[in-house]
């Protein structure tokens, strides 16, 4: 059984003016494809084989080709559900909950922003759960993410921000910051609640 590309549940253009369709449609089409094409060969015959995605990037990581595409095909999967043009424009439940904890949705936002924007390079910004129910901020490079051992950061990921150029070069240009502000109003909270509560 291989991995296959998920279907986005909303049309390029629904994001705009945030992030434009034609973006979206090769962020979709063309990248995470690509990841998927690239992940399905590298476990085909081994002991990857027929896993999720999430026991992938958790037992695989140590194999490059595993840890960037298997990495690649979960992160997109995850940004693709936890952006929206409708849903809870903010925290909500267990995870409003933790955000307070952490000192607040506006605090959230601030330190969100800090380390989406000083990611050097390629990679995430990530909300995470830890194994004793409080969230953490933090980022991986590349495709990485928290669930990897290799990662620099470790949790459940509840959302996820990319980072790569390919997410926003043809509306943004070099502007990464004003990409990551318009990105707080497309976040479905709903879908973090229920990452957050699984
Ligand atoms: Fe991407």
């Amino acid at each position: 059984m291989s991995f296959t590309l998920p279907e986005l549940g909303f049309a390029y253009d629904a994001l705009e003016p945030h992030i434009d369709a034609k973006t979206m449609e090769i962020h979709h089409t063309k990248h995470h494809q690509a990841y998927i094409d690239n992940l399905n060969k590298a476990i085909e015959g081994n002991d990857m084989e027929g896993k999720t995605i999430e026991e992938v990037c958790k037992t695989g990581s140590d194999k490059t080709a595993v840890r960037n595409n298997g990495g690649g095909h979960f992160n997109h999967s995850l940004f693709w559900k936890i952006l929206t043009p409708g849903g809870s424009k903010e925290p909500v439940g267990n995870v409003k909950a933790a955000i307070e904890t952490m000192g607040g949705y506006d605090k959230f936002k601030t330190d969100f922003t800090e380390a989406a924007k000083t990611r050097f390079g390629s990679g995430w910004a990530w909300l995470c759960k830890k194994d004793d129910g409080s969230v953490a901020i933090c980022s991986t490079p590349n495709q990485d993410n928290p669930l990897m051992p290799v990662a620099e950061c470790h949790g459940t990921p509840l959302l996820g921000l990319d980072v790569w150029e390919h997410a926003y070069y043809l509306n943004y240009q070099n502007k990464r910051p004003d990409y990551v502000i318009n990105f707080f109003d497309l976040i479905n909270w709903d879908q973090v609640e229920e990452n957050f509560n699984k």
